[in-house]
């Protein structure tokens, strides 16, 4: 298949190319690099050893959308491109909205008029709010806690509309738990700018010495060791994910309409059993401290994973060891 991946540039993204192009299929990647260099371009075309169609441009540009679906062939979208800090959608919501919402609207408008009507969006198990049931099924009560988590759960919902308008589409909204790790080669992983907001990168650069200490936010929860719980997915199985959802939607007798899938591992880790992890994988010490919870957290978070396992064929394989060993290896990786 051609598939057209917009955000293709990005951590998930990069990662999803990767195992798009091993697989045999063509990518086209529409990224307008406002949180990616374009080096990973080279980077995936390496891993691969196959070349990768690369368009810069913004998903709200329609006519640069119109231009790519005129040009190529594509059988399905993923569409990865968006915005996705917790905290700045807090403080900047118009732009979350206007990226995240109406850059999906001009895709899918544009998707339409093209006659492509296959699509895997990136979701997010925020969505979930603060679930009263874990493991979390797909058919748990939706909320959102943050301008991030309400414009993916709008986004879910214009898709909802839009299948039932039409039974022509077919569409997987992918949840994503935690995703974590980097390429197993060093060449592509997560570059976040600035002091990262999330576990795993922080725990790298503290372990690499460039942070000086780990807050652990809260070790009063009710948890085994106090501290929040959540399900880390190594990136290279979500990718792989994203593959399985696409030969499933493409082998359907009829469209399937539109489907959500979480995609985790199944299993929780709490922050202490990831600080351990990372220790060992890297060989260096992560000092912490556990000070005050982070306004907005959950306790504990992890995936039920049995309807992706039924109907897309598809488990998470690699493990918290490896997920650190990877993310240590690309800390190391020289970036330009
Ligand atoms: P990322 O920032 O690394 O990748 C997103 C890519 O989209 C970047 O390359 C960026 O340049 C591009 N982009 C952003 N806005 C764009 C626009 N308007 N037009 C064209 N390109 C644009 O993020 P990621 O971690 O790879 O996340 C990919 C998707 O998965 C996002 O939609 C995100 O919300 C979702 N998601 C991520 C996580 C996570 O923890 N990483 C969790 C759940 C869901
Ligand atoms: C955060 C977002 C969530 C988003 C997810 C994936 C918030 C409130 N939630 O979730 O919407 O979908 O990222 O991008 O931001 N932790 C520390 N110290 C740190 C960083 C994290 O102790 O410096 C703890 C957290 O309290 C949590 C766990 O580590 O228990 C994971 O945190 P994080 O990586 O930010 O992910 P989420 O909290 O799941």
């Amino acid at each position: 298949m051609k598939i057209l991946v917009t955000g293709g540039m990005g951590y998930i993204g990069s990662h999803t190319c990767v195992e798009l192009l091993a697989q045999g299929h063509e990518v086209v990647v529409l990224d307008n690099l406002s949180n990616a260099k374009p080096s990973v371009r080279q980077r995936i075309e390496r891993i691969a050893e196959r070349a990768v169609e690369f368009v810069q441009a913004d998903i709200r540009d329609r006519a640069a959308l119109r231009a790519v679906f005129a040009q190529h062939r594509i059988d399905a979208v993923i569409h990865f491109a968006g915005l996705k800090v917790v905290n700045e959608s807090v403080s900047q919501p118009l732009a979350y909205y206007d990226n995240n919402v109406t850059g999906s609207l001009a895709l899918f408008e544009c998707m339409a008029e093209a006659g492509v009507k296959r699509l895997v969006f990136s979701s997010s198990a925020s969505i979930y709010g603060d679930a009263e049931v874990v493991p979390v099924r797909e058919d748990a009560p939706l909320s959102a806690l943050t301008p991030y988590g309400r414009s993916k759960l709008m986004v879910e919902d214009m898709l909802r509309d839009l299948g039932r308008s039409d039974p022509a589409w077919s569409v997987a909204l992918l949840r994503y738990f935690n995703p974590a790790g980097a390429h197993e080669s060093g060449l592509i992983g997560e570059e976040p700018g600035g002091v990262p907001n999330n576990l795993l990168p922080y725990i790298a650069q503290v372990a690499h010495g460039q942070l000086a200490c780990l807050n652990v936010y809260g070790g009063d929860y009710a948890t085994p060791d106090g501290t929040g719980v959540r399900d880390y997915i190594h990136v290279v199985d979500l990718a792989l994910g994203h593959v399985a959802t696409l030969e499933h939607l493409a082998k359907a007798a009829t469209p399937p309409g539109v489907r959500a899938y979480n995609l985790g591992t199944g299993r929780g880790n709490s922050v202490l059993e990831m600080v351990r992890a990372f220790e060992q994988a890297s060989g260096r010490p992560v000092p912490y401290r556990i000070v005050a919870r982070r306004d907005g957290d959950i306790v504990t978070s992890y995936a039920d994973t049995t309807l992706a396992e039924r109907e897309l064929g598809w488990k998470a394989e690699r493990g918290i060891a490896q997920m650190c060993a990877d993310a240590w290896r690309w800390q190391h990786t020289p970036k330009e």
